[in-house]
């Protein structure tokens, strides 16, 4: 999913200096199989008319509908003579700079790991399904694979400037729960939105939460939750435009400047922000009590 938090701090056993290891396709379980087609005819029904065309066209062209959980060999083939871009397998969570230098050299870090039967629904780590299901059909996308890649080498940077908090909340926000207005309506592209089954409708669907159109420093400025339904999603106009600000902008005055203000609080509306939908709210208000809010 995101960069976060990483307990490693060198390769474990059995992983290359890089970090990666062998997806080990031939070992998945008939089970582990049934258990990612379950997944993708849910979410493929699902997607139609919510998704963007740019991730339904990758879901397409990367021919992620064949049967079974896909091999990364023959997925980086397609992919890599689309975008340029890889799947390689790793052990979980790797270090910041790990992550970043992939992703900088189009390299997707993926886990290779399916979730249980019982867990269809939620699971906290990104699995097989999150990663290839979620992430990897933006990626045959040139102007999103151009995003990413210099989202890594951005990565890279923001360690220099102590500011990956910042370039986080960047990531939470369009790459993991983006929106996109297209000319049908608000679509999803994030990854987390996309490979949810709940997520994918709330998010469109949903009374609670705001949607606002995107504006950099502010999401840079916003906390977001890990444990539930976003309370906020960010809405760019296009992915040229998403690629274009962030590509043009310098980001290291952005993070001094950022640095001297205040956190924004998830779901909070600020004067400047051009709102399309105001949130009432009321789905995180039903769940405060049940649990405790886990922001990052
Ligand atoms: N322009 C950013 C910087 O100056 C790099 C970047 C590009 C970050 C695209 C994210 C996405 O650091
Ligand atoms: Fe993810």
């Amino acid at each position: 999913m995101a960069e976060g938090t990483h307990v490693l701090d060198k390769p474990p056993p059995g992983a290359a200096a890089d970090w990666t290891i062998p997806q080990n396709w031939a070992h998945y379980t008939r089970e582990e199989h049934e258990t990612w087609d379950k997944l993708f005819e849910r979410q493929a029904k699902l997607l139609p008319g919510r998704a963007s065309e740019a991730y339904l066209r990758g879901l397409d062209v990367l021919k992620l509908s064949k049967p079974g959980i896909p091999d990364f060999e023959e997925l980086s083939e397609r992919l890599m003579k689309l975008t340029g871009w890889q799947v390689v397998a790793v052990p979980g969570l790797v270090p910041d700079e790990v992550f970043f230098d992939h992703m900088a050299n189009r390299r997707f870090v993926a886990g290779n790991f399916i979730r249980r039967p019982d867990q269809l629904d939620y699971l906290q780590e990104p699995d097989v399904f999150h990663d290839v299901f979620g992430h990897v059909p933006m990626l045959a996308d040139p102007v999103f694979a151009d995003y990413l890649a210099a989202y890594g080498r951005g990565g890279l940077r923001a360690m220099e400037y102590d500011a990956l908090k910042y370039l986080g909340r960047l990531y939470w926000y369009t790459v993991e729960f983006g929106l996109i207005e297209e000319a049908d309506g608000l679509r999803i592209y994030g990854s987390g939105i996309v490979s949810s089954f709940a997520e994918s409708r709330f998010a469109l669907d949903d009374p609670s939460p705001n949607r606002i159109r995107f504006d950099l420093a502010r999401v840079m400025r916003t906390q977001y939750r890990i444990d539930d339904f976003q309370q906020n999603y960010f809405v760019i106009p296009s992915f040229d435009e998403l690629l274009r600000v962030t590509v043009e902008t310098d980001f290291a005055p952005l993070y001094r400047a950022i640095g001297g203000k205040p956190d924004i609080q998830i779901g909070h509306i600020m004067p400047d922000d051009s709102v399309i939908t105001t949130g009432t709210q009321e789905y995180a208000r039903s769940r405060r009590g049940e649990q405790q809010a886990v922001l990052a």
